[in-house]
């Protein structure tokens, strides 16, 4: 699989997001949404609302990190509304083989979170219904917080079962990916990279972009 980079916005300037995404431009190849609910995690962010206009504002797919506590309830909205992918998180979801099969069905990637604590080996079977498995290398709720390097095992035994699996999953990585880490975690098995404050702490976003491509295409 080609290497992806997913900059997450959720450092950047909410008051500006359409420039926020013009930024990164043709360099990235989503744009990573964090949404949280105050309750999931102890960070409130945007939700759908602001998903649907950002929609508008930009032509690069978005990709959708709910970090909710009712995924079940919510997640299929942000696919029907648009978003190219929707991951939602195996410590919140009660039903996630229906809620993963609704966002398939309303047409985008369903994706699949697993937070530190979450081991990878209890969710093999749930390979079938996932898009993009997505390692937390950081506890979710807050961008600019150092990479977890004790992740690394983790990154390697889902690229172990997911080649098992034999389907075409993506292996995402989020927190704390930088020029540091990267090369970490793709030599780990990731192939999707979300990166916050390396992308827009920077003074040139595209070029941060295409830089952290560069070298976890290495
Ligand atoms: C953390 C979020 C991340 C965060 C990454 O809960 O899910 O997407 O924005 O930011 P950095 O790359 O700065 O760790
Ligand atoms: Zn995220």
């Amino acid at each position: 699989m080609a290497v992806q980079i997913s900059p997450s916005i959720l450092t950047a300037d909410f008051a500006r997001l359409a420039d926020v995404a013009a930024e990164v431009g043709a360099a990235a190849d989503w744009l990573h949404v964090d949404v949280m609910d105050n309750h999931f995690v102890p960070n409130l962010t945007i939700g759908l609302p602001v998903v649907e206009s950002l929609l508008k504002a930009t032509e690069l797919p978005l990709d959708c990190h709910l970090m909710i506590e009712n995924p079940d309830r919510w997640a299929p909205a942000y696919a029907e509304a648009g978003a190219g992918s929707v991951t939602i998180h195996a410590e919140a979801a009660k039903a996630p083989v229906r809620t993963l099969r609704e966002i398939r069905r309303a047409g985008a990637r369903a994706g699949f979170a697993l937070n530190p604590g979450s081991a990878v080996q209890p969710y093999e079977d749930l390979l079938p219904e996932i898009d993009m498995l997505l390692v937390m290398t950081v506890e979710p709720g807050f961008g600019g917080q150092p990479f977890l390097d004790i992740m690394l095992p983790k990154i390697r035994k889902a690229r172990e079962l997911i080649d098992k699996h034999g389907g075409e999953i993506w292996l995402q990585v989020d927190g704390g990916v930088s020029a540091k880490t990267i090369e970490r975690c793709a030599e780990a098995g990731a192939d999707v990279f979300v990166a916050g404050n390396a992308v827009y702490g920077s003074d040139d976003p595209a070029q941060a972009v295409r830089s952290l491509r560069a070298q976890a295409e290495r």
